[in-house]
């Protein structure tokens, strides 16, 4: 089938070092499963402070050189590129300032996850202190936060401040609930997404797949702007290029909700 490919900047592909690929069979599995979606290139993003303390940026670039040779052996020709999940905290300014964060392939753009739970305090100053250091946070699966769910004036004033927002792909599928599902395609309405990504965490449960959710973002925003979700912006992101960002629509007042479909 010819057809765009896709491109996967949020995966934990990197077998043995967090929650995800539990081995290199696994792996391999996951690079598969990316191919028969269309995903040329994924960037391997693992939790990278919170599980593996040690693990630096020579030696996630080491993991991914070795991951692709062997799954070059296997016949799997998909690129991985090293990147990481940054855990949004207060001292994330100084590990930049420390070289301890690793970016997305090396460019401006840092995926960054909130905690579980909670926001962290002074969020929109943290994010600040990232964007005076050169570099573009992106925020990986808002939706996905009940605290941001409850303050969709944040998420906004977050966008209008520099912050790029990656939804996750399952979300927009419906597979974290409601919720989720629900706030993804509100955010898409709005046109505050800049990527969808997979956050794929294995071949099958979180597997690396973009399809669905760009047919569901299709239905929302267009084919257009559906591809360049998943193909156009995170290549661009992944090659250090400067995104073509439509501004955010107008949230619509709660009478226009209720009288046109959504
Ligand atoms: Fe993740």
């Amino acid at each position: 089938m010819e057809g765009p490919t896709l491109t996967d900047l949020h995966t934990h592909i990197l077998p043995g070092l967090d929650d995800g690929a539990a081995s290199l069979d696994e792996a391999a599995d996951m690079a598969g499963a990316a191919l028969e979606d269309g995903i040329s290139r994924l960037a391997a993003t693992p939790h990278s402070l919170r599980w593996a303390p040690g693990v630096d940026r020579a030696a996630l670039e080491a993991k991914v050189q070795a991951l692709m040779q062997s799954l070059a052996a296997r016949g799997l020709g998909v690129a991985v590129v090293p990147g990481a999940e940054m855990a949004l905290i207060s001292s994330l300014p100084q590990q930049i300032d420390a070289g301890e964060v690793v970016t997305l392939n090396g460019s401006r753009y840092l995926l960054v996850e909130l905690p579980l739970t909670g926001l962290p305090p002074r969020l929109e100053d943290i994010l600040f202190q990232v964007r005076v250091r050169g570099l573009v946070p992106i925020l990986a699966h808002p939706e996905r936060s009940t605290d941001l769910r409850r303050d969709p004036r944040l998420v906004r004033r977050l966008v209008q401040q520099g912050v790029l927002l990656q939804v996750t792909a399952a979300s927009l599928e419906g597979r974290f609930g409601a919720g989720p599902q629900g706030f993804a395609g509100r955010l898409l309405r709005e046109r505050l997404v800049h990527v969808i990504a997979s956050d794929a965490h294995d071949p099958r449960g979180r597997p690396p797949r973009l399809t669905r959710a760009q047919a569901i973002a299709a239905r929302i925003v267009g084919p257009e702007e559906a591809l360049a979700l998943v193909a156009i912006n995170p290549a661009r992101i992944l090659d250090d290029l400067p995104l073509e960002v439509e501004p955010p629509r107008p949230a619509r007042r709660w009478f226009w909700r209720w009288l046109t479909p959504a």
